[in-house]
């Protein structure tokens, strides 16, 4: 056994107790794709999938998909700079037209976008101004620059949708320029970004705001643009970063910018120029939900805010506390471990998926289950989550807040 042996027993103290009393909750094996799957033969409908849209299986998209396999293989083989196919700039192109910005960038992911974007724009004249709930693509990708000997950024953090917090952090910078970096909608709690107060505050001081709309994408907006047109603010942001990973049900990272930054972080990102271009397959697969998008865009994100309005009414008729959320993203606050883990396994078991967000990945007593209604969920997929939660959150004290006391895992 060796040192990196020792380290891993070590620190892998807590996953191991999770798992031997079979509380464990992460990596559970999907049988098939789409909302509704099985575990272990066992049907479920996914309740903390970000296929929002419920686009990911629709056949058109499939068959978008097997026909590029057909033409383009699935992978390229090698990095954008050397492998660059007539789909990606295609898609580039009309992303950059329905998201209303000069240019378009398809990274990887959108982990890799962030990252490339924020490396390529932040050096030492910078002060890169993070919101204290940041994504880790966001802080990873700050951290990364400010690793880079002699061009590191000046780091701060403002409370969450804190304007007074962000502007004192702007009066009070070292560095010249000033880059915040803000979420349209924040994954975990559900709650959009304050932007109409931040671009006000940004204009005063001449500051770049980087939006990040993973969750906005596809769910707000008339045309489901995201954020920016949901508020107006279109020009005010000079940087937008998203991702094919939620509503457009695949995997890829997208920044939209002027045609000028696009192309910087083109030949300067190094999460987009080391790192395999973004398979063809996934391209069609987007494009197919482009096309979809541009031509129903308003009814398809009518029919998820209907869907989540439902929803949000009878989780708050029953009693059950959402946190912060504002949107189709709705955690269901448990507010203790073992609550939110027995929860977990109780629906789980009842063909329900809610995924519990415990700590270090939110502080002890915000431990909730992660809830995202999509527009793929049925009535009946809705209607049974609901007795579902009542009854376990009965069970389970989380809708009394009442101590659970020494109980065993059910
Ligand atoms: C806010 C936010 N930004 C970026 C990402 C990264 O996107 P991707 O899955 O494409 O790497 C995510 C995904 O979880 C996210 O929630």
């Amino acid at each position: 056994m060796s040192w990196i042996d020792d380290k891993a027993t070590a620190e892998l103290a807590r996953v191991r107790e999770a798992r031997e009393k079979q509380v464990y909750p992460y990596f559970r094996e999907f049988e098939s794709g789409g909302l509704h799957t099985t575990i272990a033969g066992q049907p479920l409908v996914n309740f903390s999938s970000n296929d929002y849209l419920g686009l990911t299986n629709h056949p058109k998209v499939k068959e978008a998909a097997k026909k590029a396999v057909e033409k383009y293989a699935c992978g390229l083989s090698s990095s954008r700079a050397q492998a660059t196919t007539t789909e990606h700039v295609e898609l580039e192109k009309r992303l950059a037209k329905w998201f209303g910005y000069e240019a378009c960038l398809m990274f990887t992911t959108g982990y890799q976008a962030m990252l490339g974007t924020l490396v390529s724009l932040a050096d030492k004249d910078t002060t890169v101004i993070l919101d204290s709930y940041s994504h880790a693509c966001i802080l990873d990708g700050t951290f990364l620059a400010a690793g880079i000997p002699g061009r590191a950024p000046e780091v701060r953090f403002f409370n969450h949708n804190s304007a007074k917090s962000l502007e004192r952090i702007l009066k009070s910078r070292e560095r010249k320029n000033a880059l915040v970096c803000v979420e349209g909608v924040y994954s975990l709690d559900g709650d959009k970004a304050h932007l109409k107060e931040f671009v006000e505050i940004c204009d005063r001081y001449e500051a770049v705001l980087v939006v990040d709309d993973a969750h906005g994408t596809g769910t707000l907006g008339e045309r489901g643009t995201g954020i920016l047109e949901e508020t107006g603010l279109r020009d005010k942001a000079p940087v937008l970063v998203s991702t094919f990973s939620k509503t457009f049900g695949g995997i890829g990272g997208l920044v939209l910018a002027s045609a000028d930054v696009v192309d910087l972080i083109k030949n300067n990102a190094r999460s987009f120029l080391f790192s395999a271009s973004l398979p063809v397959p996934v391209v069609a697969a987007a494009s197919t939900i482009l096309d979809m998008l541009e031509a129903d865009g308003p009814a398809m994100v009518r029919e998820l805010h209907q869907k989540a309005d439902y929803f949000r009414g009878k989780l708050t008729e029953a009693g059950f506390e959402l946190g912060a959320s504002n949107t189709h993203i709705m955690p269901v606050m448990c507010r203790e471990e073992r609550k939110t883990l027995f929860m977990h396994i109780a629906l789980l078991e009842c063909g329900v998926l809610m995924v519990p967000i415990i700590y270090p990945a939110v502080k002890h007593g915000e431990e909730r289950l992660r809830v995202n209604i999509t527009r793929g969920h049925t009535q009946e997929d809705m209607d049974k989550a609901l007795e579902l939660l009542k009854t376990y959150g009965e069970a389970f004290f989380v809708l009394s807040g009442e101590d659970i006391g020494p109980m065993v895992a059910p």
